[in-house]
């Protein structure tokens, strides 16, 4: 922070602005005097062009459609690492090495477990409760459970608690769905790799070990990680607000995941299959429809999956898994009309100049549900598992505000528009 290139006019006075320096992409505008010198403040709603950080994790050039984590392109680590290994480098700052990979996931290994006084708090929701609102709530409530762990000032501990939440939300996850369907919660297998542990605990039972095809480790593997992090998105930015009040990482993690849940953020992913469903299943719902319906500014539809805060291009998330939903569909479900009708759309909407002039290019939940699906994963439980791949994003985040010292508690402005001063008429005279 230092030389001003900026001079910002008001009332005819001058006000340098100094610069915030990035190392790539946008460089900021430091406008923290302008309120205590002027009198006014900065406005702009859904903060789209305001950053209230600066950040070493994620770089994204939205022009570009390029997403990079600790400097590693997004093709590179999803081709490369294991899910492990990427959130390694976004906790710690650089790749691991193999020892460091391996303690790593060791240590997160011995922490799969729940308190066995879990199993009633899981009990305890309708059998139809939304997974999204189980995992929320458990994450907070497993809190309870270490809270000498909570000082955000305790590195030691903030790393404890780190490696618990990576630990353990697979179970909770897991756990959320044998809830929905009335199946026994299975216990972790500390025996098996992260994603294969996942997959046992969700469809594994008692009676029947689970026999993990590799094809949908992969895949999964692939998919959180394209999910690990992606700048000050809705939900991020909750985490580190929530933080900013020095709440600890779980009470944090688990706002974020309430964030997450919105059809605008991380539920669209659930939200597109729905979509794709009814203009399958519906004759009066077509690619056609969906299109005119999404332009219609007095219809409250969006085409879902569809356009981006940051991105003008293609989301190079939805790139991957494009490419990857064909080879995944092909080799463990075969056929699925939705993905047909997902192209379809996506050829339909590329050639309408409303979505050309918007910029309006599929983003990651386009395509993601669709494999999802054909990994043998609901619809309800496609939030879930955006979550598990955004956890490391998060607990990153929360640690880099956490340990910047130019963190203060999250209190934006506003511009009042309410009443001017009036005089109090007493309840007997109104
Ligand atoms: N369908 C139809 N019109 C759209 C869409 C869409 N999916 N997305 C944006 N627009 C229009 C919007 O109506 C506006 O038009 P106009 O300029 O005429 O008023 C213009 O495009 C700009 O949109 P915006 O709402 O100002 O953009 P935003 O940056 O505030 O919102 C968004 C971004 C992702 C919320 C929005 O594109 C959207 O609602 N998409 C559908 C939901 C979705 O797929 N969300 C997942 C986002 S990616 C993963 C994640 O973050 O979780």
């Amino acid at each position: 922070m230092a030389e001003t290139i900026a001079n910002l006019q008001i009332d005819g006075k001058d006000n340098p602005l100094d610069i915030v320096e990035s190392s790539v992409g946008n460089e900021g505008l430091d406008i923290r005097s302008l309120r205590a010198q002027h009198g006014v403040v900065t406005f702009d709603p859904g903060f789209a062009n305001t950053a209230g950080t600066t950040s070493a994790l994620t770089y994204i050039n939205g022009a570009e459609g390029q997403l990079m984590h600790r400097g590693y392109s997004i093709e590179d680590l999803a081709l490369h690492c294991s899910f492990l290994e990427v959130s390694y480098l976004l906790l710690e700052g650089s790749l691991p090495n193999a020892a460091e990979l391996q303690s790593w996931s060791d240590a997160v290994r011995v922490h799969t477990l729940l308190n066995e006084e879990m199993k009633r708090f899981f009990d305890a929701f309708p059998r139809d409760a939304h997974p999204m609102a189980i995992l929320s709530s458990a994450t907070n409530a497993i809190s309870t459970f270490y809270e000498e762990y909570h000082n955000p000032g305790d590195a030691a501990a903030v790393r404890e608690s780190a490696i618990r939440l990576m630990a353990k939300m697979p179970t909770i996850a897991a756990w959320a769905y044998k809830k929905s369907i009335g199946q026994p919660y299975m216990y972790p297998d500390n025996s098996r790799t992260y994603v294969e542990n996942f997959l046992a605990m969700m469809f594994g039972l008692p009676v029947h070990r689970a026999e993990i095809d590799p094809v949908i480790v992969k895949a999964l593997n692939v998919l959180l990680i394209l999910h690990a992090d992606h700048g000050q998105n809705c939900s991020t930015a909750t985490v580190r607000f929530v933080g900013s009040s020095q709440a600890n990482l779980f009470a944090s993690v688990a706002a974020g995941m309430n964030a997450l849940w919105g059809p605008l953020h991380g539920g669209a992913n659930q939200a597109v299959i729905a979509m794709l469903q009814s203009i399958h299943d519906d004759p009066e719902a077509t690619t056609e429809s969906c299109i005119a319906r999404a332009k219609d500014k007095d219809d409250p539809f969006r085409l879902m999956g569809f356009g981006h805060r940051v991105y003008k291009n293609y989301d190079p998330r939805a790139r991957i898994l494009k490419k990857y939903a064909d080879d995944v569909l092909e080799r463990v479900a075969g056929d699925d009309p939705l993905l047909e009708i997902a192209k379809g759309l996506e050829a339909a909407a590329r050639e309408d100049d409303y979505f050309i002039e918007r910029n309006l290019y599929p983003n990651v939940d386009f395509y993601s549900g669709i494999i999802f699906r054909a990994l043998g994963f609901p619809p309800r439980m496609f939030t879930v598992l955006f979550a598990l791949g955004r956890l490391p994003g998060w607990i990153a985040n929360w640690k880099e505000m956490s340990e910047d010292p130019l963190t203060r508690i999250a209190r934006p402005r506003q511009v009042y528009t309410g009443p001017a001063p009036l005089d109090f008429v007493p309840l007997g005279d109104r």
